[in-house]
């Protein structure tokens, strides 16, 4: 990063923006590709280059496109969702995605774009299949609609898919992963597409506010997590897996480490008698913090959580239950 040749993004004259987003086209298979400072600018900028405003984008119930960032898109883009409730861990079906892509007989309710999420944040880091993509793409393109992927986390999907990243994306027309997250980069995420989508991507991300100077020095560190980050996701499956059977042991009902594939631990704490946000409080005092997502504890392993860091999580457990149990219950 120290090294990095830097220049003005605004421009397009940074070299090592320039030499990350060929890296990143060529990874995918796309035509060309755009360094966005966020995953959410990504989605954000898709669904301004193809929903019009009043139209809508179908996305699974709880997609982090359509919940979490339900507000960036009213308000940037005027985007409304169509949302489906997928049956198994956030993962949508063909036959799902067909329905809602059906015309509406009053002709007032049009969908521009099919957005789905891979691994599915919510659905506990849920993998979708080469052949549950393409399920999906085939209707759209029955229907004429772009099929939008947030591979957020698509390269931990492709460690458990056995797959390249370039086989998901050949399914879509346009995708983002973030080099943050489990690729271990401190910030940034990439937007890859055919030409003219990247052009008009460009375009909006300057309307936005998302063009940088200097960016080279987060790009430098974008190419070594490429570089590096993939091939290590495995590690942290493995230790989000020892995670989940840890607490599973303790607190057995609140989370199925066989349902675990990727980096992401739902932890269900219902079953207790106290609330979610009670055992966040007595985690935090034994110095684990952790969020909560829907209810549930979420937590999550990247680069620099390894087995010794998993041992302290699981002590941290261990304590404030036995904290938890101490507190009279309201
Ligand atoms: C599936 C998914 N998409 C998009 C994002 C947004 O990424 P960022 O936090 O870089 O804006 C997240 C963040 O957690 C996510 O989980």
């Amino acid at each position: 990063m120290a090294n990095a040749e830097v220049g003005d993004d605004w421009y397009g004259d940074d070299p090592t923006v320039n030499l990350l987003q060929a890296r990143a086209a060529e990874l995918t298979g796309k035509e060309a590709a755009i360094y966005l400072p966020t995953g959410t600018m990504c989605n954000q900028v898709a669904l301004h280059a193809y929903v019009r405003s009043g139209h809508r984008a179908v996305c699974e119930a709880t997609a982090h496109v359509g919940r979490t960032e339900v507000s960036s898109a009213a308000t940037l883009s005027g985007v409304a969702f169509h949302y489906l409730t997928a049956p198994d861990r956030g993962l949508l079906l063909g036959e799902q995605v067909a329905t809602a892509l059906a015309p509406d007989p009053d002709d007032v309710a049009v969908v521009d774009l099919v957005s789905i999420e891979n691994t599915h944040q919510v659905g506990g880091g849920s993998v979708m299949s080469i052949a549950g993509v393409r399920d999906i793409a085939a209707v759209c393109a029955d229907a004429g609609v772009p099929l939008y992927l947030d591979g957020a986390r698509i390269f931990n999907a492709c460690a458990v898919a056995e797959v390249a990243v370039a086989d998901y994306a050949r399914a879509v027309s346009s995708m983002m992963f973030c080099l943050s997250k489990g690729l271990g980069a401190p910030i940034g995420s990439v937007l890859a597409g055919d030409r003219e989508f990247i052009a008009e991507a460009r375009r909006l991300k300057i309307l936005f506010g998302g063009a940088w100077r200097q960016a080279g020095i987060m790009a430098a560190a974008g190419l070594i997590a490429l570089e590096e980050g993939p091939a290590r996701l495995p590690e942290d499956h493995a230790n989000a897996r020892s995670l989940a059977e840890g607490v599973a042991e303790l607190l057995p009902e609140s989370t199925d480490p066989d349902a675990m594939e990727t980096n992401i631990v739902f932890i269900d704490v219902s079953g207790t008698g106290r609330g979610a946000g009670e055992w966040r409080q007595m985690l935090a005092a034994e110095g684990l913090l952790v969020t909560i997502l829907g209810g549930r504890i979420r937590m999550l392993t990247h680069v620099g959580i390894g087995p010794d860091e998993i041992q302290a999580a699981l002590t941290a457990w261990r304590r404030a239950a036995k904290a938890v149990a101490t507190i009279p219950s309201r």
